[in-house]
């Protein structure tokens, strides 16, 4: 995929309209069409949730308070953009020096049926040691990333089986739980990724 630099210092309610507009849909292999829902008033991003880790442990929001959490919604069966957002995630960490012990990348699967917590923590081994996967039951995970304004569809392969369509967004969550800025994962490099979290962490 390519790598830009990001326009990552936009404010999040320009996050929340693009993500209204599909902007930053990410289409499986299809172009997806624009089926957003349309957020207004003062909506907000991320909130509360309760899901089990890929160790099977009960895993809430409040777990991460004290540090930064860098929260993507993705699933394990990607082909392309979760893996590659994901390496982007990890490689920016790993540049991040003393400052890393203070933000945990957290992977929310957004195909629980396939991403058990055994089948994620075989996938978040490649991304490094302390990648927190995410799963839980379909609605709940389905609550989870509607509160982070993040869709998703299922649709079918011609091969059997299928893939989903998803908003791709990076949020940095503070110490406090609450919304910081976001990243749209494919202008974004692990040098601008890092660079822009030593300002922030
Ligand atoms: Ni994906």
């Amino acid at each position: 995929m390519t790598m830009r630099v990001s326009p990552a210092l936009a404010p999040w309610l320009l996050a929340i309209s693009a993500v209204a507009a599909g902007l930053l849909w990410h289409a499986g292999d299809r172009i997806a069409g624009v089926n957003q829902a349309v957020v207004t008033g003062t909506a907000t991003v991320g909130g509360p949730f309760r899901l089990l880790d890929q160790d099977g442990r009960a895993r809430s929001d409040t777990d991460f308070r004290g540090r930064h959490m860098l929260v993507y919604f993705g699933y394990s069966l990607c082909p392309d953009v979760c893996p590659a957002t994901l390496a982007v995630m990890a490689d920016a960490l790993a540049k991040l020096g003393p400052r890393r012990s203070k933000v945990v990348p957290v992977f929310i699967t957004i195909d629980p049926e396939r991403d058990t917590p055994k089948a994620l923590k075989n996938y978040l081994a490649a991304f490094g040691p302390d990648f927190v996967g995410l799963t839980g039951k379909p609605e709940t995970v389905r609550k989870v990333a509607g509160s982070y304004h993040v869709f998703y569809e299922k649709h079918p392969l011609s091969r059997g089986g299928y893939a989903l369509d998803h908003t791709s967004v990076i949020y940095l969550m503070g110490p406090d739980g609450k919304f910081v800025t976001f990243y749209n994962d494919e202008s974004l490099g692990p040098d601008a990724l890092a660079a822009d979290l030593k300002k922030r962490v």
